[in-house]
């Protein structure tokens, strides 16, 4: 397990401001029992301000913000875009190349070209990368990986995030299941080996407060992605502390 696990909650297009801060000052009160684990909250972008301003002047330093997306370019005539340069102050971190992002008609160049302008600000990228189909190859998300990330500094890649995704085992998606704790290890053990140790390797899929302990156990697991679960901010709450547990045991 990495020494700093991460609990990534991505809120997709969901929440009004109302829930947004509801959500926020639970999880906020919820952290000051949490060690060991950063929580990385991932809202609608609309909502970064007012959590930053929220979360930012109080003593808890293992929470943070993320985008879920930026634009490839950092400026410009981009109508409904949002740039780097605009959240740089509000977020530690930024999703990059989600599938659904990809279902939109996201290109690999595309999440390549902001994963380096992520960098090129200092954020931490969450890349993920995705499974088609069920018991593919590990080769194949490892190679996926390389294409993404492409020309990236090596030394780069302790600040870099790696997302498992099996596209199988998002709950939007329908009779999806989250992939067993063995299909986890397998992938993610492949990404470790070919990106280093310090490179992040996370999980998503499925993931919600009754099953995240099988995959938070791996070895080589250094946190999950979090979709729907972690609109519920008890629940959230459940799979930091359960990181934390499992942080402590090794
Ligand atoms: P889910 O979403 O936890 O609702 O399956 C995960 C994701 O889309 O990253």
């Amino acid at each position: 397990m990495h020494k700093n696990p991460i609990v990534v909650a991505n809120w997709k297009m969901n929440t009004n401001l109302s829930d947004a801060m509801v959500l926020t000052q639970t999880i906020k009160n919820g952290f000051e029992n949490i060690d060991h684990v950063e929580g990385v909250l991932a809202p609608p972008a609309v909502w970064l301000y007012p959590m930053h301003e929220k979360i930012s002047d109080c003593s808890i330093k293992h929470l943070s913000l993320c985008a879920q997306n930026i634009h490839s370019e950092e400026e410009g005539a981009y109508t409904g875009e949002i740039s780097v340069v605009m959240i740089k102050s509000m977020v530690k971190y930024v999703l990059i190349g989600h599938s659904e992002r990809n279902s939109f008609g996201e290109t690999v160049q595309q999440s390549n070209q902001k994963i380096k302008l992520a960098l090129k600000y200092n954020l931490s990228p969450i890349v993920f990368v995705g499974e088609h189909q069920r018991n593919s190859p590990e080769g194949e998300v490892v190679e996926d990986a390389k294409q993404l990330l492409k020309g990236v500094d090596r030394e780069d890649y302790s600040k870099l995030n790696l997302v498992y995704e099996p596209l199988w085992a998002i709950s939007s998606q329908k009779g999806a299941e989250p992939a067993s704790a063995s299909e986890v290890e397998k992938t993610v053990t492949a990404l470790k080996k070919t990106f280093g140790e310090e490179t992040r390797v996370l999980y998503g899929g499925s993931v919600n407060s009754q099953n995240c302990t099988e995959f938070l156990r791996l070895d080589d697991i250094d946190g999950v992605v979090v979709g729907n679960d972690s609109l519920n901010a008890k629940h959230f709450l459940e799979i930091c502390m359960a990181a934390t547990h499992t942080y402590g045991s090794d």
